[in-house]
């Protein structure tokens, strides 16, 4: 049974049922699915989530589903203490939320799980998204999973290794020539023709809930407790808000004490509407032309980008980007302290944590988790220069010729 009672607008409050429905007939902004909390808390307790399975569907009471759920193994990714790299950028207690760790290398499947699983509620054969390349990845393997035939559209200058990570399940691959902000648009037109599940449009408040899950996990690896400071990437903004969403229901629920996190979001520069709103201490974002090697958050126009700010703003967080030059030298960083190979988008999160903490934002004492949200195969190319192998024969002494070793 779900706690879900209805879709409201974030911003006239306007309520709507549970129904496949993305935006307010009113004021056109987005709505955000709302529970029975009262009877939530009374039902959940962290005893009761402890005996659930280790996948993110131990917190299934806390989404919006009603049925057996699509499950592909996603979630409960480690938490793992970071000391070689918190020493490295000078602070005490670092955490890495490792979710490159998911069945389809990012946390996009905690999102896709509950929008396909709400797909297959509401009954539609067909499912679709548009997608800067892990999403379409996900959308195919959890489609694979429920059956349902896929429809993927992503930017035709998506990585190979994105491209072969949606390809790999079958979906029906469509790559558009033009940008994300393009092939949202597409999409878009899309919906109101075609009578299709479209994962990140009429699905997309379902699809926002997965996220919490990333702070319920967090929450409970650390012994049930906020992190003081988060730092997460942003396309659209959605993950940013949700991170948040989880932690202040946690408390709202009484599983942790109230919530004092700062929240920190990044972008790569080529791509950063939200973090120069940010700078400019605006809640207006204006599109930009993205133009990065961080591909999965190059999105111009981002849907939930005042929300983010928001949330930045009100949690006494901040914000910062990184060229494409430092987010490859994080994800050097990051492989080579803590043995995590992130994709692009990880090297913004090192890249901008390492700015934050030497600007004393974040503060070396402060508990922060930074989030990981793809593996490192995905965008492989980008780091090839690390290929720098010793060739030898097959001998010992070749070996010892190249260790310089006296024979
Ligand atoms: C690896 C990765 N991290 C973060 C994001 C950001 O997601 P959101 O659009 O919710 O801001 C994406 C989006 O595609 C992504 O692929
Ligand atoms: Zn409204």
């Amino acid at each position: 049974m779900s706690y879900a009672t209805a879709l409201r607008c974030r911003k006239c409050g306007h309520e709507y049922p549970l129904k496949p429905l993305n935006v307010c007939n009113f004021c056109l902004s987005p709505l955000e699915v709302i529970y029975d909390y009262k009877s939530m808390t009374k039902a959940i307790s962290q005893e009761k989530l402890a005996e659930g399975p280790f996948t993110m569907w131990r917190y299934k009471d806390m989404l919006p589903v009603e049925s057996d759920a699509v499950d592909i193994g996603t979630g409960f990714t480690s938490l793992v203490k970071a000391d070689n790299l918190g020493r490295e950028l000078g602070l005490d207690h670092l955490y890495i939320k490792n979710d490159g760790l998911n069945p389809t290398f990012s946390f996009k499947d905690r999102v896709v799980s509950v929008a396909m699983t709400k797909a297959r509620e509401f009954g539609f054969d067909t499912v679709a998204c548009a997608s800067t390349g892990n999403l379409a990845a996900s959308v195919a393997a959890h489609a694979a999973k429920a059956k349902l035939k896929a429809y993927v559209f992503v930017p035709a200058s998506v990585e190979t290794g994105k491209l072969i990570g949606a390809a790999i399940y079958n979906p029906v691959l469509i790559t558009v020539d033009g940008n994300y902000d393009d092939v949202n648009r597409l999409c878009r037109q899309l919906v109101e023709k075609y009578n299709w599940g479209f994962i990140n449009i009429n699905l997309r408040p379902y699809y926002a809930e997965g996220s919490k899950t990333l702070s319920y996990e967090v929450a409970e690896q650390l012994g049930w407790r906020a992190p003081d400071c988060v730092i997460a990437p942003a396309a659209s903004g959605l993950l940013f808000t949700r991170i948040w969403k989880g932690l202040d229901e946690l408390a709202m629920m009484r599983l942790i004490e109230p919530v004092n996190t700062h929240m920190f979001v990044c972008q790569a520069t080529g791509c950063s509407p939200i973090v120069s709103a940010f700078q400019a201490g605006s809640l207006h974002v204006n599109p930009v032309e993205p133009s990065t090697i961080a591909q999965s958050i190059a999105i111009g126009n981002p849907a939930d980008g005042y929300y983010a700010l928001r949330v930045a703003r009100q949690s006494g967080g901040g914000a910062s980007a990184v060229t494409d030059e430092e987010a490859i030298a994080g994800m050097k960083l990051l492989s080579q302290t803590e043995g995590i190979f992130t994709e692009a988008v990880g090297g913004v999160v090192i890249g901008a944590l390492k700015k934050l903490v030497a600007s004393k934002v974040i503060k070396k004492n402060e508990v922060t988790v930074a989030f990981i949200t793809g593996a490192g195969p995905k965008t492989q190319d980008i780091v090839a220069d690390t290929v720098q192998p010793f060739n030898i024969r097959p001998t010992l002494e070749s070996l010892e010729e190249v260790l310089n070793v006296p024979a």
